[in-house]
């Protein structure tokens, strides 16, 4: 059994997902042949529909792995916006830079390569829409550096926070101990801003959703 949706909730759902075209289906393929995390469908979809919705100008995600969300995310903006995403990993960016070269958008894509927590305190234009789905104990600081970089109104998705059903488990396996002990600080940390409006939805891996409201 899954430990976030039941498996026979998932795969009903499942039934209704719309095909997707050759380039998406070849990463979600090229992701688990190398057992690379990306967004499951469902999540990966919600964040699309945010995106249409609130068709922000800019957009940064940090942990960019081969560029599957970033892709998703670049191919529903508008024309002028853009999409600013941050990996550290030398092999995950060159992979990625084949697949945003092919993908139609690359112009909507400014790929930064290095680590988000050097990078993101050099920043100094704010955005709309922040994704952050990088390393569970970096989560803590790329928030703080997050906040600082989100306008007011803007948007902040988080992915992982019910970090394989261990988030909420009465018994976590060793090797989940100290991250589902982190994660559980960080949704602490998360739900309790006054600067946002959140909630946490049971999504994918569960995804924390906030709006700037100050
Ligand atoms: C879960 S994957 C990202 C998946 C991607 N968002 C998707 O759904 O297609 C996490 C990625 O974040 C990168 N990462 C983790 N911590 C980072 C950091 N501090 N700075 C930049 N990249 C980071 C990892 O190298 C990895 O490729």
């Amino acid at each position: 059994m899954d430990k976030i949706l039941y498996q026979i909730q998932k795969d009903y759902l499942e039934r209704f997902r719309k095909p997707v075209d050759e380039l998406i289906t070849e990463m979600e393929e090229y992701a688990k042949a190398n057992r690379i995390p990306i967004l499951g469908w469902l999540s990966a979809e919600f964040l699309e529909h945010l995106v249409m919705i609130q068709q922000p100008k800019r957009v940064l995600e940090i942990g960019t792995a081969i560029g599957y969300s970033t892709i998703r995310i670049a191919r529903h903006l508008k024309k002028k916006s853009r999409v600013d995403t941050i990996e550290k990993s030398a092999d995950d960016i060159e992979i990625a830079k084949g697949f945003i070269e092919k993908s139609g958008v690359s112009k909507k894509i400014k790929l930064i390569e290095g680590d988000a927590m050097d990078i993101m305190p050099d920043l100094d234009k704010k955005y709309n829409f922040i994704f952050i789905d990088a390393d569970k104990e970096d989560y803590k600081k790329l928030f703080y550096y997050s906040l600082m970089l989100l306008k007011k109104g803007g948007v902040i998705f988080i992915d992982n926070l019910l970090w394989h059903g261990f988030a909420a488990a009465k018994k976590v396996p060793d090797s989940y101990k100290a991250s589902a002990k982190y994660i559980n600080n960080f949704n602490n940390l998360f739900t309790s801003q006054v600067t946002l409006k959140t909630s946490i939805l049971p999504i994918g891996d569960g995804i924390g959703l906030g709006v700037k409201i100050g």
